[in-house]
């Protein structure tokens, strides 16, 4: 069983909280194989409150204890950047390249 992506909002300032380790594990353990976090914008306030940033190393560790959680119900888990400006407008390929590149918004 596959789980496609969708925002929970499970999101305390710009990282996945407790409510989405939680929420994550007990998909796994209902029998998805394969499942997505929702969308991870690649720019801080990207204007979706509710969407986790990826900008800087500071999600590594929630982003290690959800997939711990997944992965000890036998689950696989990804989590897909939202290309999108702080304007909506898409972002050039280079902007959504791994965050080398300095956060300018
Ligand atoms: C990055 C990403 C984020 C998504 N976020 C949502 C979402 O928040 N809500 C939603 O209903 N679908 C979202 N989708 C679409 C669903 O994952 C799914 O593809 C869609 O609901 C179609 O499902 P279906 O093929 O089973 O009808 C997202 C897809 C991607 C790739």
């Amino acid at each position: 069983m596959v789980s496609t992506p969708h925002a929970t909002g499970y999101v305390t300032g710009s990282l996945p909280d407790d409510r989405e380790v939680h929420y994550q594990a007990e998909k796994a353990k209902g029998g998805v194989g394969w499942q997505f976090m929702g969308a991870t914008t690649v720019v801080r306030n990207q204007g979706y409150p509710w969407l986790r940033a990826n900008v800087d190393d500071t999600i590594v560790p929630i982003y290690r204890r959800i997939a711990a959680a997944v992965h000890a119900h036998g689950g696989v888990i990804g989590a897909p950047t939202h290309p999108r400006r702080r304007d909506g407008r898409r972002q050039r390929a280079r902007d959504t390249a791994p965050r080398t590149l300095p956060d300018r918004q």
